[in-house]
């Protein structure tokens, strides 16, 4: 049976949470193919609601195996830590997989991400200062430690300390840095590779018998389309492939494994950290969402910019990563706008794009294309099938599914799993 790959249309944030957790409990297998403790999502577990960033939400779903593959960069203090917070609320974390090929986040990596950014000044990308860029550049430049590498001692010093010499260095010298101990690296470092040896597997092996018994497997994409490395609004973007290519990639699958591509995207667009915005809102609207959408980042709590949504980057969305379904989602937050906007294209010195603009500086300067449509008044927290939309919201997200050529499957009006409509537009 083939794999599902949800990904994200947009900067990351779209909800890809509620889409995962709904989805995921038909699955057999739930796995994440890239980005590190970047990503996160708030989850309920009993009376408790907690933040997750590297685990899969799925752990909370008993008859779910929960994977994290090889294109991950992981940093295992964090993995644990998430893992002993959902042990101490009686959630069994021994089913968790996680590659023996994904790189580790080492303790350097989080010391330079903090740096580079604090040096360039008016120019950071807003990261989240959690090792992720610099874990991806030592992956590229081949001097990366992985988790297969906490299962050896030997060779996970000689590795460090080859690494460790130039970064200190670079530490030291360049950002005036305390240099980091290698003693101290390998003893914390090899004691959560005693906790998590259990779990390390070949996720790529696991993942291709499991298609063949047949079960069902989700590819779960951080982040969102235009954060992605290759294909989103460089470079203020993730190190890594959000996009549905990145999901063979990190996962070690082959194209003919996948058969479905659900785009998840908000009925309105948010971003956090710096970079271009087209349909960005600085006035009462913008303001709007974000309150009414909460729309602060799960990871660093940041204000997240918010805007009006934007076709010409669902178009793309929708070309790169081969969409075959929208998830949409917050489509309750734009209730009570009078009208609200879609951007159909941008404008620039006198010429109209349909499309991403193919110099990055147009996107930065270009002016959005509204087209206005009609609000509506009812809140939409309860609607649960299409006719409980009312009509002006129908045509809304029937527009949407128009312009970016893609059908809409399911239309979510609230955080929990019940307050969802499946339309297949
Ligand atoms: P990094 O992934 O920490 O290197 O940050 C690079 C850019 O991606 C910054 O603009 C971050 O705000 C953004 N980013 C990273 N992860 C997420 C996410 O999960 N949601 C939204 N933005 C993210």
């Amino acid at each position: 049976m083939p794999a599902t790959i949800l990904v994200g249309t947009q900067w990351g944030d779209e909800g890809k949470g509620k889409a995962t957790d709904l989805l995921g409990d038909r699955m057999d297998l739930v796995v994440r193919y890239q980005g590190g403790n970047n990503a996160g999502h708030t989850v309920r577990a009993g009376e408790h609601t907690l933040k997750l960033h590297l685990v899969p939400s799925a752990i909370l779903s008993p008859g779910v195996t929960p994977v994290i593959a090889d294109g991950v960069v992981v940093d295992p203090g964090v993995l644990l830590e998430e893992m002993d917070e959902l042990e101490a609320r009686g959630i069994d974390t021994s089913r968790l997989l996680v590659s023996a090929n994904a790189h580790l986040i080492m303790p350097y990596h989080l010391e330079l991400d903090r740096v580079t950014e604090r040096y360039l000044g008016r120019n950071r990308l807003g990261t989240t200062k959690r090792g992720i860029g610099p874990a991806y550049a030592d992956k590229a430049t081949r001097i990366g430690l992985r988790v297969q590498d906490l299962t050896d001692e030997k060779i996970f010093r000689e590795k460090l300390e080859v690494v460790l010499k130039e970064k200190n260095a670079i530490l030291s010298r360049v950002y005036n840095r305390l240099p980091l101990r290698a003693d101290d690296i390998v003893r914390d470092y090899l004691g959560y590779g005693e906790r998590l040896a259990p779990h390390i597997a070949d996720t790529s092996a696991v993942l291709y018998r499991a298609l063949r018994e047949g079960k069902r497997v989700l590819l779960e994409g951080a982040q969102g389309t235009l954060l992605d490395l290759d294909h989103g609004t460089y470079p203020f973007v993730t190190s890594s492939n959000p996009v549905a290519g990145g999901a063979l990639v990190g996962t070690g699958l082959g194209p003919k494994e996948v058969d479905r591509v659900i785009g998840v995207t908000k009925a309105y667009v948010t971003r956090v950290g710096s970079g271009p915005f087209p349909t960005e809102d600085e006035g009462q609207a913008g303001a709007r969402m974000q309150d009414r959408g909460q729309e602060f980042g799960t990871t660093t709590g940041r204000r997240r910019r918010c805007g009006w949504f934007d076709a010409v980057l669902l178009r793309y969305a929708a070309r790169v990563n081969g969409l075959t379904e929208l998830f949409l989602t917050k489509l309750d937050v734009l209730s009570g706008l009078r009208s609200v906007k879609v951007c159909v294209a941008y404008r620039y010195e006198g010429a109209v794009f349909e499309d991403v603009p193919p110099h990055q500086s147009i996107v930065h300067r270009a002016e959005p294309v509204y087209e206005e449509l009609e609000g509506w008044p009812e809140e939409l927290s309860e609607a649960r099938g299409v006719d409980d939309l009312p009509p002006a919201a129908r045509k809304y997200v029937e527009r949407l599914a128009d312009l970016g050529d893609v059908p809409v499957g399911t239309v979510s009006v609230g955080p929990s799993r019940e307050q969802t409509v499946e339309v297949g537009l």
